[in-house]
């Protein structure tokens, strides 16, 4: 293989893993989405114009916290404040906690 031909290579392999990437956000936003709904976490707070109102709204949370933040309070609230209505979400699979953090940033 040329000098060329490698660098065609390595851009097209770049190019791939940078679509494979995006591909990769988009599954995790549509997941999110659908945990907010299949959790019930509606039941206590706002998000996309509907919802209960216990919790704080999430229409904008990934602007008031960063990913650890909002990891630790999915999967342990009493943590951040022991008396807490939020339950813990800890029984969920890592992926999930990681489509809901993603999700939830992105707000
Ligand atoms: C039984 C009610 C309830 C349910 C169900 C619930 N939450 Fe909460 N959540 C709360 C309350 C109340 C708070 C406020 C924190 C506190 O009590 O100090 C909160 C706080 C939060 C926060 C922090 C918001 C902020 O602005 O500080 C996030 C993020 C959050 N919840 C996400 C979720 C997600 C995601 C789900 C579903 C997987 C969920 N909650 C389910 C009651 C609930």
């Amino acid at each position: 293989m040329n000098v060329k031909k490698a660098a065609a290579a390595i851009a097209c392999a770049a190019a791939l893993s940078l679509v494979a990437a995006g591909a990769m956000a988009e599954e995790n936003e549509a997941k999110g989405r659908e945990l907010i709904s299949a959790l019930g976490c509606k039941g206590c707070h706002q998000f996309d114009g509907s919802g209960g109102k216990l919790g704080p709204n999430l229409d904008e949370v990934g602007q008031r916290l960063d990913e650890e933040a909002l990891r630790k309070v999915i999967t342990d609230p009493k943590s951040v404040n022991p008396g807490t209505m939020m339950p813990a979400y800890d029984h969920l699979k890592s992926e999930e906690i990681d489509a809901l953090v993603e999700f939830l940033s992105n707000q």
